[in-house]
């Protein structure tokens, strides 16, 4: 009976097939990149001729294909980055690719509602085509086999203990990202509501405390009335905790204090950083949602004294917030801390304010789903 069903899925993906080839739609990827190209207006007119983009090659890389490009001179790679969910809405139009595992096909009931069960398979199999565009000279799409998996699991084994590098993500071809803390300092974290910035807190404070549980020390600062981090209160790593911004000006103020200390113990005695003194205690000082601060200048102020001063002290930041505007990211603030992880925003000058270019407008909207920047490109 198995069988029969595989046979019948067969057959459904053979017919959408020839369906494909005989309604001319099946046509190459490249065929259309050209063609959204020219209906999305990404060309130049020259007297009286239209110019778009010139394929100069394509080659396979593992996970999918490049397509290389020449862009007629007048069109920016930044007015075709911009478009780049054009690109894949355009590419993903009538996509009749499914991906099936023995185990979907077993999951099947052998009853009258096949059809219907067939159909929602169908549609929860249905491959979305993701890509990347990067201009370096030439205009370069990848179009990748395979969408990002939606959810990895965490396990033990991704902890580094005695470090302060911590996982981040994986990266599309499954490379584990760390954020080593003792290489860059600080960290920026922003996104819309419901993406995934406390969840990715979570993970670093509990990551830490498991890594190097005697020597890390925690400020939190929840100012989403303590939803997040209000479970680490009582662990004996936890120095300071406030949840809302007068208690947690008063916290700032408390830590400058011990910063300043641990600042002129480090400097005074000819050291760069704590590193290099061979101090192993870090302070970490870790705001959700810092929009609410913004009207509390002092506590910004010191704020921005720990992005500028801390590194040196051991004290770092993770500052987080779902308003990335230029008021609640300082940009002094903003110049200290090179690191920044951004989900899903809702308009491009967000993403700027954050990563200093655009995209994560274009993320997709799926939690945990963001771009990592470490350093200029
Ligand atoms: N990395 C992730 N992987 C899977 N699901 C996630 C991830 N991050 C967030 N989510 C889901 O999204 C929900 C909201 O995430 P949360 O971190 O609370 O958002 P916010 O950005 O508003 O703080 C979580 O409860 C979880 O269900
Ligand atoms: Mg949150």
């Amino acid at each position: 009976m198995i069988f029969e069903v595989v046979t019948s899925i067969a057959v459904a993906g053979l017919a959408g097939y020839s369906f494909l080839k005989t309604k001319g739609t099946g046509t190459s990827d490249a065929d259309k990149i050209q063609t959204i190209f020219t209906n999305a207006d990404l060309s130049i007119r020259k007297g009286g001729k239209t110019e778009t983009i010139r394929l100069q090659r394509k080659r396979k890389f593992e996970g999918g294909t490049e397509y290389i490009y020449q862009l007629p001179l007048g069109l920016s790679s930044k007015e075709v980055i911009e478009k780049k969910h054009v690109l894949e809405d355009g590419l993903n139009v009538r996509s009749n690719v499914f991906e099936f595992r023995f185990s979907d096909l077993k999951s099947l009931k052998f009853d009258k509602s096949i059809v219907r069960q067939i159909r929602g398979l169908l549609k929860s199999k249905r491959k979305k085509k993701e890509i990347d565009i990067e201009f370096d000279g030439m205009l370069r799409i990848k179009i990748y086999n395979e969408s990002m998996p939606n959810l990895v699991e965490w396990n033990e084994s991704l902890l580094k203990p005695g470090t302060w590098s911590i996982p981040i993500g994986y990266t599309r071809n499954g490379e584990i990202i760390n954020h080593d803390f003792d290489k860059s300092k600080h960290l920026i974290v922003a996104g819309a509501t419901g993406y995934g910035k406390s969840v990715i807190l979570k993970l670093i404070v509990t990551s830490l405390i498991c890594q190097q549980p005697e020597n890390v020390e925690l400020s939190l600062i929840d100012l989403k009335g303590g939803s997040a981090f209000h479970r680490f209160k009582d662990c004996m790593q936890t120095k300071y905790y406030s949840r809302d911004p007068k208690t947690a000006e008063k916290v700032l103020i408390e830590i400058q204090k011990d910063m300043n200390n641990s600042f002129l113990g480090v400097v005074d005695n000819g050291f760069e950083d704590v590193k290099e003194a061979g101090i192993k205690k870090r302070h970490f000082i870790i705001i959700d949602e810092s929009a609410d601060l913004s009207d509390y200048k002092n506590a910004m102020d010191i704020v921005t004294d720990i992005a500028r001063r801390g590194r040196s002290a051991g004290y770092y930041l993770i500052f987080c917030t779902q308003y990335p505007t230029a008021e609640v990211i300082p940009s002094q603030t903003k110049r200290n801390v090179i690191a920044r992880l951004c989900y899903v925003v809702d308009t491009d000058t967000a993403s700027r304010v954050v990563l200093d270019e655009g995209g994560a407008e274009q993320l997709p909207d799926i939690p945990g789903r963001g771009i990592y920047k470490n350093g200029p490109r």
